[in-house]
């Protein structure tokens, strides 16, 4: 059976960081659509030029832009035995548009985590964050360096600041975060399907408290996840 999630959280929380790992260890993929977005722009598509314009300034970039990206992704061959989605949806009007997408590929979700993080902590955390240039993979300078300075000891590539790291940035993205996203927690509360999640911790803690609350469905644990 397919294992179709969603990992929620504020800027900072882990949802990166944590669904690579989750990926491995359910052998689906990993969506970031910050990811998809920043690779965009690396390619100096005009999509990518438009969404660094919001991504700079800490805003979402519109509704239906990261709509049309989001079907096109869920079509391809990879998504069919499941997926993680890290950072959609933000809005309660992506929340709508990923139910039409997935009924009419004839999927539902099966579980929501959110990963929970104080304010300060993921100020902390976003301030000294690392990325990979080549595979994305998030390092911190303190937290959770890599074995070589600035290079992902994954794929070798070098390790940058992301732009909108920056603090003026990062208080931006928590407001967005707060006023955009948070109702959603409540919208797929009422649905039975949120496991909020403490994002405090050891990667293998937080990583082994996912797998408990996301791969059970209806009480059954699907093959992908055992
Ligand atoms: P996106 O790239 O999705 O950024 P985000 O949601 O703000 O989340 P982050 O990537 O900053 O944090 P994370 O939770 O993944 O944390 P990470 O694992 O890296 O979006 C960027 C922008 O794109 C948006 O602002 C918007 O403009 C646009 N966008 C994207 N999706 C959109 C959408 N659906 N609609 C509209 N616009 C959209 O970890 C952070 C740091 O903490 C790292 O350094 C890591 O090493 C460290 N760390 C992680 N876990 C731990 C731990 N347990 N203990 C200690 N340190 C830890």
């Amino acid at each position: 059976m397919p294992l179709n999630l969603i990992l929620m959280g504020p800027p900072g929380a882990g949802k990166g960081t944590q669904a690579h790992r989750l990926a491995q260890r359910l052998h689906v993929p990993a969506i970031s659509t910050g990811d998809m977005l920043r690779d965009e722009g690396k390619q100096g598509s005009a999509l990518g030029r438009d969404a660094k314009h919001y991504m700079d300034r800490g805003a979402l970039v519109p509704d239906a832009l990261i709509i049309s990206i989001i079907e096109a992704r869920l079509q391809r061959e990879d998504c069919s035995h499941g997926f993680i989605l890290d950072g959609f949806p933000r809005t309660v009007v992506q929340a709508e548009a990923l139910d039409r997408a997935l009924h009419r590929l004839g999927w539902s979700l099966h579980r929501v985590g959110s990963l929970t993080v104080p304010t300060d902590e993921v100020v902390r955390r976003l301030s000294g964050r690392r990325t990979c240039r080549d595979c994305s993979t998030p390092y911190h300078v303190a937290l959770d360096p890599p074995a070589k300075r600035d290079t992902c000891d994954i794929c070798g590539g070098t390790l940058q600041q992301r732009a909108d790291d920056h603090e003026s940035v990062i208080t931006a993205r928590l407001e967005v975060y707060a006023r955009d996203t948070a109702p959603l927690l409540d919208f797929y509360r009422r649905r039975g399907l949120l496991a909020e999640i403490d994002g405090l911790g050891k990667h293998d803690d937080v990583l082994a408290s996912l797998l408990a609350h996301l791969t059970v469905v209806n009480g059954d644990r699907p093959a992908a996840a055992s």
